[in-house]
């Protein structure tokens, strides 16, 4: 599906982005594996990870170069594309797939954590996306897919920053859908469910949070290429601006959040009208919080 492309993938070393760029050098890409190697929170940097899964893709017969740079650089993902010209000569794919955590409730989150976040997700998004964008307009011709999660779409508990990152990045595919349409350029992103070293630093404090930690590793990491490797062919020319979803061996598609019910009272309303009459007529659209302590065991997508 993807002989001839050449394709950047971030956070290729682990997780779901070693998947990716496996299956993607499996179905004839020249892929730049990039990671920058640091620990789940950002920190560090260690040249292993995108060695060994370049390693891999090279004994299996195919063809990749590891990239260590950093994608909250914009300076880092300027090597990137230019690395993929150099090493291959072209470059049709970017997969945003580098992703850090820094979990706390907002009332412990310092500025550094928010930043982190904001730098990894959307700036990484930003910067690799600025990067490319201007070689996929003259060649009229490109596939960029990029990963948000439900911690943005639905919510979660002590992810303020990294899920208003994730839902920004659900914005940012929208508009540049929009903004790419007309150059045969798709943008698409996936909200993913997979068992990686993200998902393990959970904290476990409680049995039904194990029940599920326990269910989730059964969700292989490799389960999210398939869906990535068909965004990114040709064959996915119709399909832009799309939010999916994949679960183990489920893939859906989310819904767009649009109004649900809205109501009009003639010269405005006042508070008091509100609190009796609008809020009455938009309660039973609201939508459920997760992850509550009433509502466990629960399921995101509900
Ligand atoms: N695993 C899940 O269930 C899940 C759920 C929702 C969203 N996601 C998203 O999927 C993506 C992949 O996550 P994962 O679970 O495979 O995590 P992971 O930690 O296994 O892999 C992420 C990789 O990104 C690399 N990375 C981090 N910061 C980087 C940077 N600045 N530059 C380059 N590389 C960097 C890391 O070194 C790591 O190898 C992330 O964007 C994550 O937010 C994952």
């Amino acid at each position: 599906m993807l002989e001839g492309r050449v394709a950047i993938v971030s956070g290729a070393g682990r997780g779901i982005g070693r998947g990716i760029a496996k299956l993607m050098a499996a179905k004839g890409a020249k892929v730049v594996v990039n990671d920058l190697g640091g620990s789940f929170v950002g920190e560090g940097k260690d040249k292993s990870p995108a060695e060994e899964v370049v390693a891999e893709i090279k004994a299996d017969g195919g063809q990749a170069v590891p990239n260590f740079d950093s994608v909250s650089a914009f300076e880092g993902t300027t090597k990137m594309v230019n690395q993929a010209l150099k090493e291959f000569g072209r470059l049709d794919i970017i997969v945003n797939t580098a992703g850090i955590l820094r979990d706390k409730m907002l009332h412990k989150m310092d500025p550094n954590d928010w930043k982190a976040i904001m730098d990894v997700h959307l700036g990484g998004h930003y910067n690799l996306s600025r990067a490319a964008i201007n070689l996929f307009r003259e060649q009229d011709y490109g596939r960029i897919i990029n990963f948000s999660s439900t911690s943005g779409i639905t919510g979660n508990i002590g992810q303020t920053n990294y899920g208003a990152a994730k839902l920004g990045i659900v914005g940012f595919t929208r508009n540049l859908a929009m903004e790419c349409a007309r150059k045969n350029i798709t943008v698409n992103a996936i909200a993913p469910f997979a068992y990686t070293r993200m998902v393990a630093s959970i904290p476990i404090n409680d049995p039904e949070t194990e029940a599920v930690m326990e269910a989730m590793k059964l969700l292989k990491p490799e389960y999210i290429a398939p869906m990535v490797v068909y965004l990114a062919s040709e064959d996915a020319k119709g399909v832009n601006g799309q939010i999916f979803g994949v679960r183990g061996a489920e893939v859906m598609i989310f819904s767009v959040m649009r109004p649900l019910r809205s109501v009009h009272h003639g010269g405005g309303w006042t508070p008091e009208e509100v609190r009796d009459s609008a809020i009455k007529a938009l309660a039973p659209h609201f939508s459920r919080l997760m992850r509550t302590e009433d509502e466990f065991p629960y399921d995101p997508l509900v």
